[in-house]
């Protein structure tokens, strides 16, 4: 094991350490598809989930010391931006890409850039994932990066609404410009790919 996964198997559960193998493991394979700087994404993958365990006081206190405030919303999201407001002060990473990718992963942004969206993308459909309407995503990312954004923002909004949770205005502003972003031609081709994928 290297060095990343010792620090995250000492850190989390067995159930989100195996999750985040699967985050490594899928963004590696997407960095390689989509031309995506390999390195960052798979580092940005390892550190994305580090403070996923730790205890809303203790994410406070954390933010608290460096001097940044917390994030609205679902103490459940505040994870990323704390570990990026840590990023080089507690793992001794100062990469800005892989800061920010750790930063919007759950809820993410329209200004991601595509380290950001590979972690996005892979955090949604590594291979323990097995909700309704994966393998549609998992099709997506198979074809196109922005496409596998869209649709893997669709679903977290269409989760929500079924949910009556809140829908943060970044995921909504990153699924309406990734579908602006998106050829007509590749839209139609997954509308014809997903026909026979439940
Ligand atoms: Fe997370
Ligand atoms: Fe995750």
């Amino acid at each position: 094991m290297n060095h990343w996964g010792t620090l995250v198997r000492e850190r989390l559960s067995e159930r989100r350490y195996l999750h985040v193998c699967g985050v490594v493991d899928t963004a590696r394979e997407l960095a390689a598809r989509f031309g995506v700087d390999q390195e960052k994404c798979e580092l940005a993958a390892w550190l994305h989930d580090i403070l996923r365990e730790v205890p809303a006081s203790g994410l406070r206190s954390l933010m608290d010391d460096v001097g940044e405030p917390l994030p609205d919303g679902d103490a459940a999201t505040w994870h990323g931006p704390v570990t990026a407001a840590r990023l080089g002060r507690d793992f001794g990473v100062s990469d800005a890409q892989i800061r920010l990718a750790i930063a919007h992963h759950t809820l993410g942004h329209p200004d991601m850039d595509e380290v950001a969206q590979v972690l996005f993308v892979a955090d949604a459909i590594e291979p323990g994932r097995m909700f309704v309407g994966v393998e549609r995503l998992r099709a997506a990312a198979r074809m196109d990066l922005l496409l596998a954004v869209a649709c893997v923002a669709d679903a977290s909004i269409e989760f929500l609404l079924d949910t009556h949770g809140s829908i943060a205005w970044q995921t909504v502003a990153l699924r309406n410009r990734a579908w602006l972003g998106i050829d007509e031609t590749v839209a139609m081709a997954y509308s014809e790919n997903i026909k026979m994928i439940p």
